[in-house]
């Protein structure tokens, strides 16, 4: 017996039936940029919105070369700013589904620079809810965090119990939920936030200041340089893979259940790795990959980061209850699918002997 269509499943195949219009706001981004693929592939009309103030043309390009030029011509791309109310009001139009991505993500750049990040965080936010709720759009999915649960010592996160919060970042994040609250109640508008716990994979950005743990190891493993652990290394994390992030947001943009809108859900996979296990898995699945020389290698230590959360990990039962979320990929999984990629990147696959095959 066939095993029955999961809600993703059933979703994308409905999609591809019939296609929607989306705005993706930071398309050029690491999460947006993997929400295009995805949306250009399922046949879907895109539009994005981008000032690459952390994001980069060549993720756009990347795209296009995996779609094709034919899905390609499916995608119109206006480059300004979610501070431009204008910018905002052009990009909706004609928009069923928002997927709102576009943020200042990093904690310690908004402890750095609090005032950009609220510029765009939130005064940003409340221009793309405005032109949303102005244009009519069927539903406003945006990027939430679960930063969001701040100083709340209890393990695993469920939604309706947070702390306070420990960095600007997470301020903004907070701030987020509770306007999209309000204008639910107020305006009937119809909003999901998800709350993503650490997502990983292709297309995320390894450099710079603020880079994610996953993608500047590997890029500092990749080139021979010894990595950094911020603490002791037990701070512990619920690493996502984008597959689950962006099954979330199709979810999240087509479910029809009334108490399934209007809601935050935690986007994770429900496990808790240390960063000491995390950086063991990318050495070791380097190594595997033929970068031998890398074998045994240590990381140093270093002080803690001011506003980190000590640990992370996400209760998934409501998502998985009201929208149907079951994750592709567990982080073993996304890792492999990750590490692979920047390895392909770095023309370095002869070496590590990834198949180019496996490209797709
Ligand atoms: N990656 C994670 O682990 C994670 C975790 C929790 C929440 N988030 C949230 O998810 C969203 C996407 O994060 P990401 O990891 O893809 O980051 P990213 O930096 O790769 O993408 C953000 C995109 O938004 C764009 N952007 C920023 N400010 C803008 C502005 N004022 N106007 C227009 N575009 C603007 C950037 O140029 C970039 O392309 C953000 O809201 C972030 O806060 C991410």
């Amino acid at each position: 017996m066939p095993t029955p269509a999961t809600a993703y499943e059933q979703v994308r195949e409905r999609l591809k039936a019939e296609p929607k219009t989306w705005l993706i706001t930071g398309v050029a981004g690491f999460i947006g940029s993997n929400l295009l693929e995805t949306l250009l592939g399922l046949g879907q009309q895109v539009v994005g919105l981008d000032n690459f103030a952390t994001g980069h043309r060549a993720n756009l390009e990347d795209v296009r070369v995996v779609v094709g030029d034919p899905a390609w011509e499916r995608f119109t791309f206006y480059e300004g700013d979610i501070c431009d109310p204008e910018a905002c009001a052009q990009a909706v139009q004609g928009v069923d589904y928002v997927l709102h991505q576009a943020a200042l993500g990093s904690v310690p750049r908004s402890i750095e620079d609090p005032v950009r990040t609220n510029q765009a965080n939130i005064d940003g936010f409340l221009n793309m809810l405005l032109a949303s709720r102005d244009a009519g759009v069927k539903r406003f999915v945006y990027a939430a965090s679960s930063s969001t649960y701040g100083d709340h010592p209890a393990l695993p996160k469920r939604e309706d119990v947070i702390g306070r919060p420990l960095s600007p970042y997470a301020v903004t994040k907070v701030v987020n939920e509770l306007y999209a609250d309000v204008f639910g109640r107020t305006y009937g508008m119809e909003s999901i936030g998800l709350r993503y716990f650490n997502v990983f994979g292709p297309r995320q950005d390894p450099n710079g200041a603020y880079a994610a743990v996953i993608p500047r190891w590997i890029g500092e493993l990749m080139d021979d340089q010894q990595c950094r652990i911020n603490g002791d290394g037990e701070t512990s994390r619920d690493f996502c893979f984008i597959d689950n992030t962006v099954q979330m947001n199709l979810l999240a943009a087509t479910i029809d259940s009334e108490q399934a809108i209007n809601q935050v859900y935690n986007v994770a996979v429900g496990g808790r790795t240390s960063l000491n296990e995390l950086y063991a898995a990318i050495r070791d699945s380097l190594v595997g990959r033929g970068l031998e020389h890398l074998e045994g290698r240590a990381a140093i230590h270093g002080d803690f980061r001011p506003g980190d959360v000590r640990h992370s990990q996400a209760d998934i039962g409501k998502a998985q209850e009201l929208l149907g979320y079951s994750p592709s990929h567990d982080l073993a999984q996304g890792l492999d699918v990750t590490v692979d990629w920047y390895l392909r990147r770095e023309g370095m696959e002869k070496k590590a002997g990834v198949s180019a095959v496996a490209e797709q």
